[in-house]
């Protein structure tokens, strides 16, 4: 550790701000990689623990003030912040900015909405700075041995930030899990969408252990086991893998399985209910997470679940007579469904890219989702095949491989909906990823009928099949159809 900021050799290539253990884990991801790293934190005393704790893992130099922390930092500065996305986020910059020169590189490394990071760069570059709000997943763990990082923000900032970041990545085959997404707010918009797609990963991991225990009536520790073994297959995923470590773990307390002693109600800190909201704004039917979205505040619901628990299932239908097949069955609709999530994720990404003018390589995204972050899997590899085989491929559901797997998976999806809907458990992951697939490959949908309906009471006009036009039915006249 170096404590004395002024001497020319104690110039840190990167600054920390804000030192919980997300800020912490990277500063020290940092030195762990040899690079000088300056430490700033609102309260000295996280500051000072970090040093205390884990001042071996490389050089940093303590900074009490945001004006020693900048004078702290080698030309062009970096800083980055980590602290809780909002209004503190805000405070911080500010303070930064009228303490930093022309040319100098502001992170934000929280997940900010991308909204607000939009508006952010926006007035840092008018003040002549840079900035650059990156999106890094992969928790507490990932941020010390390595996250996949996701920067926006201008190009430029990349060629002197970019080696760095990535050296500090994850990397999988040796290809570092950090590239430059693009302009503004891109960065927080795709961290925004991964943790959608995360949010739907989990729902439908939820459904597939919900459907073994109460359809197939199995034991947590041999659900655990079925995960376990899932995790060596196509489903190979950081969320399976950790899915059979949670469900194996017993409660000291009262020896039951954990996984019965934690509350039903499921918390969330927004990221994926703003993928929801800009899905609507975009118009992209971005179902399994808005189901996963909607579960979570259905779980949490607790007086009106507590009300309508004596509510009637009606005749519920029976269990499946064979235990091998019905799981085979669920991991088959685990992974169609989980393949329409990342569809429906991918697609909001090329919305949102052309909405703001992006150009976001999704390909490269798929790259750098192979490591480090919360959704990491197998099949990423599979997207970023299929991406790279067509930049512009209509949806995920349409590449080769995915086709064929869904085709191959598709009775057992069907089966897999319909006993979990005769036995009266909830599936709404798994059913309305079915149906979004459904509706994808319909010939005709009832769409047809919602727009006579509103061109009867609203005059909203339609198109016909049969030519080129505008039309109206005169429907409180003698019903003839006019050109618009
Ligand atoms: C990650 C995670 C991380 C986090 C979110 C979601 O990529 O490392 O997505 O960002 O777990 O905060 O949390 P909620 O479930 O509370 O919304």
């Amino acid at each position: 550790m170096n404590n004395d900021a002024s001497a020319p050799s104690a110039k840190a290539q990167i600054g920390v701000t804000g030192l919980a253990v997300m800020g912490s884990n990277i500063a020290r991801n940092f030195a762990r990689n040899g690079y000088t790293v300056a430490l700033h934190n609102r309260s000295i005393a996280k500051t000072d623990a970090l040093l205390e704790n884990h001042g071996g893992d490389g050089n940093f130099i303590r900074t009490e003030t945001v004006a020693e922390f900048v004078a702290a930092l080698e030309r062009p500065r970096r800083v980055l912040i980590m602290v809780k996305a909002g209004d503190a986020t805000d405070a911080v910059i500010e303070e930064l900015a009228d303490a930093m020169e022309p040319g100098d590189i502001i992170i934000d490394g929280g997940n900010a909405l991308y909204t607000d990071t939009i508006r952010r760069e926006a007035a840092m570059s008018a003040r002549g700075l840079n900035f650059v709000g990156a999106g890094i997943s992969g928790g507490e763990e990932g941020a010390l041995n390595g996250p996949s990082i996701m920067p926006g923000g201008p190009v430029e900032s990349y060629e002197s930030l970019g080696p760095m970041l990535e050296s500090i990545a994850a990397q999988v085959d040796g290809e570092p899990c950090c590239t430059h997404i693009g302009p503004d707010g891109s960065g927080h918009f795709v961290k925004m969408v991964h943790n959608g797609i995360e949010y739907a990963d989990m729902q439908l991991i939820g459904e597939a252990y919900d459907l073994m225990r109460k359809a197939l009536d199995m034991p947590v520790a041999e659900i655990a086991d079925v995960f376990r073994a899932w995790n060596s297959t196509e489903l190979e995923s950081y969320l399976v893998e950790i899915t059979a470590d949670v469900l194996s773990q017993v409660d000291a307390e009262t020896g039951k399985p954990l996984v019965d002693v934690i509350v039903d109600a499921a918390g969330q800190k927004g990221t994926g209910r703003w993928t929801v909201k800009s899905a609507l704004d975009l118009g992209i039917p971005t179902t399994g997470i808005a189901e996963a979205v909607f579960a979570r505040a259905l779980s949490s619901s607790t007086d009106q679940r507590l009300a309508a628990r004596g509510l009637s299932s009606g005749t519920l239908g029976s269990a499946p007579a064979d235990r091998e097949t019905f799981i085979n069955d669920i991991k088959t609709a685990l992974y169609a469904s989980k393949v329409v999530a990342y569809a429906q994720g991918f697609d909001q990404i090329a919305a949102g890219s052309a909405e703001y003018g992006w150009d976001v390589d999704r390909g490269a995204l798929a790259t750098i989702w192979r490591g480090g972050c919360i959704i990491r899997a197998q099949f990423l590899n599979r997207i970023r095949e299929a991406y790279h085989e067509d930049p512009a491929l209509p949806s995920l559901l349409l590449a080769p491989y995915f086709r064929d797997a869904v085709e191959v998976g598709i009775d057992s999806w069907r089966r897999v909906v319909s006993t979990a809907t005769l036995l009266g458990i909830p599936v709404p992951a798994f059913a309305s990823s079915l149906s979004y697939y459904d509706g994808l490959r319909a010939e005709r949908l009832p769409a047809a009928l919602t727009q006579g309906l509103r061109d009867f009471f609203g005059a909203h006009t339609y198109q016909r099949v049969d030519k080129e036009g505008t039309f109206h039915t005169l429907w409180s006249g003698d019903r003839s159809e006019v050109t618009e």
